[in-house]
């Protein structure tokens, strides 16, 4: 069975065809990210046009690499929300128009659900019950998944989502957008016990996260090292300095590694203790941050040390793309049949 997913929920514009739930067959994404980054983020007006521009294109691209036609297509998988309106009306709209002219069925599909999904394109479904931490730039959720479409959420972040923590630390220290690749590859010259962040645990037992707190304390020891380095730049060039600082660049890799060390912590810390007690041993990292480098490594040492079966999937599939979405509808239809073709797009639709 072919399903054809659609992903347009922030700034990539992406398509793809999988076979069965599970075997690639294409994976198309065209990415925004040079346009939104002189804004320093992305801009949903600008995002949207984007998305209309690219969205024929990119299907068209989608099926010719899968070496099939819209008429084999079984099924027509896209993302509901959670994202942005605008953005994603445009896959939503695609989606219909392709599913009523073409006699197919569509599901609409949540956006978080098909990050998990993302676990399931190396060929092989993975087996329930699992636990799933899901990181990326707007959740940080810790959920024990029973069965396709059956979970519960068993922690999430009180403020900022860990991947928001990444892209804001980064905007403050001038590394631009998106954060978390700039903190990732400049970490990794970096000595992460060079400063002392802290990790928040909250409340004994709590499987909820703060990233708030840690992000303050990253900013504040950036200003400090900033203010220290003009003062003494206009003690040897007097007159000079003040619009820009320059924070030598192997303090700006210590203070990103040693923030990111934090991060990934507390993640790999609460994760052991959802295993702790749900007896779950089975261990799915989802979402943008799982393309942390760091996170990656923390989290294999841990599983090795512990015995547990951790997958996490290949680093295309960590970040936006629409194959995931194509493997949650599918086997969304399988258990739910196709939603009816009036359903609406939600910006904020929770898992
Ligand atoms: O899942 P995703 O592509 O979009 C959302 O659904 O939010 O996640 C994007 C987030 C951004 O915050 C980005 O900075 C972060 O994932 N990210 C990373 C890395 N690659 C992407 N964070 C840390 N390290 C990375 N290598
Ligand atoms: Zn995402």
């Amino acid at each position: 069975m072919l399903t054809l997913g659609i992903e347009t929920s922030c700034d990539e514009t992406a398509a793809a065809v999988v076979e069965d739930g599970c075997k690639l067959r294409s994976n198309i994404i065209s990415s925004q990210v040079a346009v939104h980054q002189s804004f320093g983020g992305v801009v949903p007006e600008i995002a949207s046009r984007r998305h209309l521009e690219a969205i024929l294109p990119v299907l068209q691209q989608a099926l010719e690499d899968a070496g099939t036609g819209l008429k084999d297509i079984d099924l027509i998988a896209v993302t509901r929300g959670p994202g942005l309106i605008g953005a994603l009306l445009v896959g939503v709209a695609a989606g219909k128009a392709l599913a009523w002219s073409g006699g197919k069925p569509l599901v609409a599909v949540n956006h978080l659900q098909g990050h998990i999904y993302g676990n399931f394109l190396q060929g092989q479904e993975v087996p329930f019950p699992f636990l799933c931490l899901v990181v990326s730039g707007g959740h940080t959720d810790l959920i024990r998944v029973e069965d396709h479409g059956r979970w519960q959420t068993l922690g999430r972040t009180r403020d900022d989502a860990a991947g928001e923590a990444f892209d804001k630390v980064a905007r403050h220290i001038g590394l631009g957008y998106p954060g978390g690749p700039a903190i990732d590859g400049l970490a990794g010259s970096g000595n992460k016990a060079a400063f002392a962040f802290p990790r928040a645990y909250l409340e004994e037992g709590s499987l909820d996260f703060s990233f708030s707190g840690l992000k303050t304390a990253v900013a504040k020891a950036f200003d400090g090292l900033a203010a220290h380095q003009d003062q003494s730049a206009s003690s040897t060039s007097p007159g000079s300095g003040g619009e820009e600082s320059h924070v030598p660049h192997q303090a700006l890799a210590d203070l990103a590694a040693s923030f990111q060390s934090a991060v990934v912590d507390v993640l790999v810390d609460k994760t052991l203790a959802a295993v702790r007690q749900t007896g779950v041993s089975r261990v799915v990292l989802a979402g943008g941050v799982a393309a942390n480098s760091l996170l990656r490594e923390a989290m294999k040492a841990a599983a090795d040390a512990d015995g547990l079966e951790l997958h996490m999937p290949q680093l295309a599939f960590c970040t936006d793309n629409a194959a995931m979405i194509a493997s949650a509808g599918y086997y969304q239809f399988k258990q739910e049949g196709p939603s009816p073709l009036d359903f609406r797009a939600e910006a904020a639709l929770r898992l």
